[in-house]
């Protein structure tokens, strides 16, 4: 294998300029971008487009893009992640065929090396690295289900280098239909709803925590659920939000500790991700991660998180700069991209119409315990669980499966783009340019200390 690491990094946060501006693109060059500064904006919503078939289908398994197309133990469903620093990356990949039945025996990790050979880009692979390898096994506790047993799974850590939930086919599959572009881009996950699994002897996130590379030991974390990396100029933090998130909690602790070591000269853009997300106006999983908000949301505050991204609700939402559900120019923009597509219905109904606000007490997910959602005691929404209108902190959404671009250009200014799938790709269907002010937002205060003056020159 080889890789030229520079390209590898950069692929992943950094759209190049194209120079060849076809007429489309050099007319939309005089197009007036609006960025954060201009805000906060009235809320817009685009109305859902009832022609669309509202819900993604998922591929036969006799399709060819997640049939096995190689032989023996040749490998297969290759994949890179990032490790911490920038010169390190993780390749992962899979031997032999998974097994699916009622006695079956798994394979031996042992039976298959951890080896990868590489080497720059035009130079011979000179260098070799040996990882580590393990099978997982899906047991379920139910009669008449046939239990799983995974093909060989490789890590290996590279350093110094230029560079249907439950059912396990279905990873496997994935894994084949997405090499072609993470064997080239990294890919880096965090643990969704979709990844719990439950399994027999109360096993949970089995197939997520064994499929995949993180940088966690790196970033100083004990865990698959959190970890955080750098690349591009911006410091990731990835949060678990199946897991302990209070702060008392390890987790917590561990994020502390994360966010004061955060140098931002040299990473100056701050991105927090975790699945479900805190802002979001539809009535699909509305208010559901409250009692994270409650336990986190100061301290992301404190350290000047510039942008949040969720998945999770199927639909697309970018916030105006928002903290503790009152507008501020000092919080993060959250974006909720849960758009990718899925089987289950997109999310169309917004808690803000009538009809659709949930009942408060069916709101938390038995995942995340406790309920938090207290109604909202100041704004137009006060005394009440849900707005009569779209909030104020919806900057925009729409009900469409999407993906977004987030281009960094400078230590302060980032293009976010999101296009509909449905759409050619150069219809661009919300853009802004979202933009740091540390100077108006001093960042470098612990949650402890935060205190009033943040507001006070803005
Ligand atoms: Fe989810």
């Amino acid at each position: 294998m080889a890789f030229h690491g520079y390209s590898a990094f950069s692929a992943l946060i950094i759209k190049p300029l194209c120079l060849l501006l076809s007429y489309a693109v050099a007319l939309s060059v005089h197009a007036y971008i609006p960025s954060t500064l201009d805000g906060p904006f009235q809320p817009v919503t685009v109305p859902f487009d009832a022609s669309l078939r509202g819900n993604a289908v998922d591929l036969p398994d006799t399709d060819p893009r997640v049939r096995r197309s190689v032989k023996g133990f040749e490998p297969e469903q290759i994949s890179v992640s990032l490790s911490f620093s920038y010169d390190s990356v993780w390749i992962s990949w899979i031997t032999g065929e998974f097994q699916i039945g009622y006695n079956i025996k798994p394979l031996d990790p042992k039976q298959v090396a951890s080896i990868v050979h590489f080497g720059g880009l035009r130079y011979p692979l000179s260098h070799e690295a040996k990882g580590y390898s393990l099978v997982y096994n899906q047991l379920y506790p139910f009669e008449g289900l046939q239990n799983y047993t995974s093909g060989i799974i490789h890590h290996v850590r590279l350093t110094e280098t230029p560079i249907h939930e439950t059912y396990q086919p279905r990873w496997d599959y994935w894994g084949r239909y997405m090499q072609q572009l993470v064997s080239q881009v990294p890919i880096m996950v965090v643990e969704g709803n979709h990844e719990i699994e439950e399994q027999a002897g109360n096993q949970t996130f089995v197939a997520y925590s064994s499929r995949f590379a993180f940088p966690s030991i790196e970033s100083g974390s004990s865990s698959t659920f959190y970890y955080s990396f750098d690349a591009g100029g911006i410091h990731f933090v990835m949060l678990g939000a199946y897991i302990d998130y209070e702060k008392s909690g390890d987790q917590y602790k561990w994020l502390e500790k994360d966010l004061a070591n955060v140098n931002r000269d040299l990473t100056p853009w701050l991105i927090v991700s975790w699945h479900p997300p805190w802002y979001s106006s539809y009535s699909a999983h509305y208010r559901e991660a409250e009692c994270m908000r409650v336990a986190m949301e100061e301290l992301l505050y404190s350290y000047g998180v510039d942008i949040v991204f969720n998945g999770h609700v199927h639909a697309y939402e970018r916030s105006n700069r928002v903290y503790n559900y009152k507008l501020d120019p000092c919080g993060p923009v959250y974006i909720t991209v849960g758009d990718g597509g899925n089987r289950e219905k997109m999310a169309i109904e917004h808690a803000d119409e009538p009809g659709h606000c949930p009942e408060p007490s069916s709101t938390p997910d038995p995942y995340m315990g406790g309920f938090c959602a207290e109604n909202f005691t100041t704004g137009p929404a006060a005394g009440k669980f849900c707005w009569d209108q779209q909030p104020d902190y919806s900057a925009f959404r729409e009900s469409s499966f999407g993906h977004g671009i987030l281009e960094v250009k400078n230590e302060s200014w980032a293009l976010w783009t999101w296009h509909r799938n449905q759409d050619s790709s150069s219809k661009i269907a919300d853009q802004i340019y979202i933009v740091r002010q540390p100077h108006k937002c001093p960042f470098r205060c612990h949650a402890h200390t935060l205190t009033q003056h943040r507001y006070a020159d803005i």
